[in-house]
């Protein structure tokens, strides 16, 4: 037990020492950690290994504010609330729509950007309304608000993928007659597919950065970094250039 104690005491202090260079100053800060599923071309994708996209910029943005290093880390979208909730991760940002029931669990930022859902159809089996989607097979990504939708609109189950990439291959393939997406994911899904096209909106919603309840500041920081990176431009220019990068990784 004493040994222990020792061992414990030796740790406390070398955690000590983490704080505190030689000579005082205090050494670089914890990560700011991002949370994400990046298979959400412009928002966030893959370069290779890294995770690149708007969404990796805001959040990296609002790092540099905190004068704090960056990390993002991706999981499959419907882990990512949960890692914002258990603290896993400081910020949740994954193009995630603001919604009454996910307000339960996380605050939200003030929004960085308006869109919305759209269907993604053959032209060979033209999508006229929403109507119609009842009794067909759909294919959404999964813990998204489009299998949300699905649920609510039409009660039944939807399809479900880990990707919007990988629902429009099931529809490519005929597991399913439609597959319904957020807009800009699902531009990229169809961009050189000729027989593919999108609808118009079918909802309207909102993206924000998600955090962990009860951090008055975080969120006041992130506002402010969103203000500004609307303010200056510089959220426009990264929406195009990702925008513009995702779609030539689709040439390929
Ligand atoms: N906006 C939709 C939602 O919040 C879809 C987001 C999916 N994001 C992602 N990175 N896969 O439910």
């Amino acid at each position: 037990m004493k040994q222990l104690m020792m061992v414990l005491g030796a740790c406390a202090l070398a955690f000590a020492g983490c704080d505190k260079k030689a000579d005082g100053e205090a050494s670089a800060a914890k990560p700011l950690k991002m949370i994400t599923e990046a298979t959400f071309p412009p928002y966030e994708f893959l370069r290779g290994q890294e995770i690149v996209g708007i969404d990796v910029e805001i959040c990296r943005a609002v790092a540099t504010k905190l004068g704090r290093p960056f990390q993002a880390e991706t999981v499959d979208f419907d882990s990512v609330i949960p890692a914002v909730i258990s603290g896993k991760a400081d910020v949740g940002a994954a193009g995630i729509t603001v919604t009454e029931d996910r307000r339960k669990n996380v605050d939200f930022s003030i929004p960085y950007v308006k869109t919305g859902i759209v269907v993604i159809y053959k032209k060979s089996n033209p999508f006229k309304d929403v109507a119609q989607l009842k009794e067909q097979r759909i294919g959404v990504q999964g813990g998204t608000t489009s299998e949300a939708y699905v649920l609510e609109q039409f009660k039944k189950e939807p399809e479900r993928s880990r990707s919007p990439a990988e629902a429009v291959a099931g529809l490519k393939a005929g597991r399913v007659d439609f597959v319904i997406a957020d807009i800009d994911p699902a531009k990229n899904c169809v961009k050189g597919e000729a027989d593919l096209a999108i609808s118009d909106f079918i909802t309207s919603e909102e993206y924000a950065v998600a955090i962990r309840k009860g951090q008055p500041e975080l969120l006041k920081t992130i506002d402010a970094v969103i203000a500004e990176l609307k303010a200056n431009g510089q959220l426009a220019t990264w929406i195009e250039q990702y925008t513009a990068e995702s779609d030539k990784l689709k040439d390929k």
